[in-house]
């Protein structure tokens, strides 16, 4: 699909269809509907009336053009003028180029307000490039030739976004690219977590981990520690996860180092890489397990990221570390009533083997902390109980430095990828404490998602460190927005981009 900024008037653009809107309680035609109902001698304005468009979000209609060059208008109601912004227009296009696409129309041009003051031109055409990238997202690498030329047929080829100058046009550009590489992150990640988990095992993680360090010019490095390596380092935990699976532990660290020279800042991501979350001994039961090759989304956030870390330049080392294993149950596994020694030097009583999560993730902060980490964030399918507190659409967010919570959730607002943020009470670290060793891994039935957040703040030190529990929002059992297809979302991807760019 070629995306495209075009100088040109919605009015003179030939395109399939040409996509207009008009805002809620706003009477009055403006811009390139105001234009192009001149043209068409008002059979916009007669079209509102006929079939009582409002201007809100979500109505649209489908207006004959016969009089400009474009085949079709199609007029969107864009809600309330001060709702406008990059979630709204990301939306709306998503929306658009999927309807479009399946009437078999092949090419759109977009010719709506942009908004947001300055740099609106380029946040606007970002977000309808990610809206349109993101919402005609297919995974149909496991159909057969016939689906795939389906789905290919009801694909548009080219979408224009109309703009007046050629000030305007580079600005515009500029937000097609940026929109495309978030756009390409964010697939990239999907499209690891659609992955059957018998295809997607640790050693493919870090197979996709290195093939990202080798591309040409790249300044992305990759160690990966095998379960020897591992097990000099004391990743007690890790491996205990590890133990039931005939599939070999991979524990992956890349890493991002600027071209810049002097003191630079170490950040630290960590993503969650159970490659197929069994349950282990305390196997899942019927109706729990089906989906959980979704457990490595956190690890294909990071590795999303990392597809294009080159091109975001960011101003610090960048650390992306994948704890990655298979939690399977066989003669080999780890019994409830294991001890496992880990990195960090503390001991877990391992309770419940399908609490693999946090004993995988505690290795891991342990080693970001012995790398020196400036800052951390993990990402981890965790718990079910967070699902249970915040629903299938917004991920838990723990911290334990408000500076630092704050730009991550600033980071989510930008992108659209929401965040709550939840308490880590100490007086909660109570149910952690074991008999027999410094903690166990479950706390009892209640407030899960803490418990296990408090259980990884034990590893972190004074590191300033956030955990987002992406267990609802990794993946879509239905479609609630438009942007977000059924199957993995990629969510975290773009937060973890827009952290990024604060972060020096
Ligand atoms: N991977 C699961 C959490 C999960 C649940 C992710 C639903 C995505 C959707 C995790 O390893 C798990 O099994 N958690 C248990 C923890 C419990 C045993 C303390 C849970 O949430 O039930
Ligand atoms: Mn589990
Ligand atoms: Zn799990």
């Amino acid at each position: 699909m070629e995306i495209l900024a075009i100088r040109g008037m919605a009015t003179q653009y030939e395109t399939d269809v040409v996509v207009v809107g008009s805002f809620e309680k706003e009477k009055k035609l403006v811009g390139a509907v105001r234009d192009i109902d001149r043209i068409l001698a008002g059979r916009i304005t007669a079209a509102i009336k006929r079939y009582d468009f409002s201007g809100k979000k979500g109505e649209s209609i489908l207006i004959p053009s016969h009089g400009i060059p474009s085949h079709t208008v199609l007029l969107l109601g864009l809600g309330q003028r001060r709702n406008w912004d990059a979630s709204v227009l990301r939306e709306l296009a998503a929306s658009t180029a999927k309807r479009t696409g399946q009437e078999r129309a092949k090419r759109i041009a977009f010719a709506v307000e942009p908004f947001g003051g300055s740099r609106a031109i380029e946040r606007s055409a970002a977000a309808i490039t990610e809206g349109v990238l993101l919402g005609t997202y297919k995974f149909d690498r496991y159909h057969g030739k016939e689906t795939k030329v389906e789905v290919e047929k009801r694909l548009i080829t080219t979408v224009a976004v109309l703009v007046g100058s050629d000030a305007q046009k580079r600005q515009a550009t500029a937000g097609i690219i940026s929109g495309q590489r978030s756009a390409a992150m964010t697939c990239y990640a999907r499209d690891l977590v659609n992955t059957p988990a018998s295809d997607m095992t640790p050693q493919h993680l870090a197979a996709v981990a290195r093939e990202i360090a080798s591309k040409k010019k790249s300044q992305v490095t990759v160690r990966v520690l095998d379960a020897a390596a591992a097990k000099k380092l004391n990743m007690g935990a890790f491996l205990a996860v590890a133990k039931g699976s005939d599939e070999a532990p991979q524990f992956i660290h890349l890493t991002y180092t600027p071209k810049r020279s002097g003191k630079l800042k170490k950040v630290f991501f960590v993503g969650k890489g159970v490659t197929f979350d069994s349950g282990g001994l305390h196997v899942k039961p019927w109706g729990y397990m089906e989906n959980m090759k979704i457990d490595m989304a956190g690890a294909a956030a990071v590795l999303g990221l990392f597809s294009r870390i080159d091109e975001l330049a960011p101003r610090c080392e960048v650390h992306g570390i994948i704890p990655a294993v298979e939690n399977m149950p066989s003669g080999k596994a780890a019994k409830p009533g294991d001890v496992a020694m880990t990195l960090s030097g503390k001991t877990v009583e391992i309770l419940n083997t399908d609490a693999e999560g946090r004993l995988i993730l505690c290795d891991a902060l342990g080693y970001a902390v012995r790398e020196k980490a400036d800052y951390i964030v993990d990402l981890a399918t965790l718990t079910g109980a967070c699902v249970v507190a915040l629903g299938e659409e917004i991920a838990g967010m723990f911290g334990n430095t408000s500076a630092f919570t704050k730009m991550v959730m600033a980071a989510s607002k930008e992108v659209g990828e929401p965040l709550w943020q939840l308490p880590l009470p100490g007086r909660y670290k109570e149910l952690l404490k074991s008999k027999v060793a410094d903690y166990r891994n479950t706390g009892d039935r209640w407030g899960g998602a803490i418990v296990a957040a408090l259980f990884l703040q034990e590893f972190v030190e004074k590191t300033p460190w956030v955990h987002l529990d992406i267990a609802g929002p990794a993946w879509a059992e239905r479609e609630t927005q438009p942007s977000v297809p059924l199957g993995a979302t990629g969510f975290g991807v773009r937060t973890l981009e827009a952290l990024l760019a604060t972060l020096r």
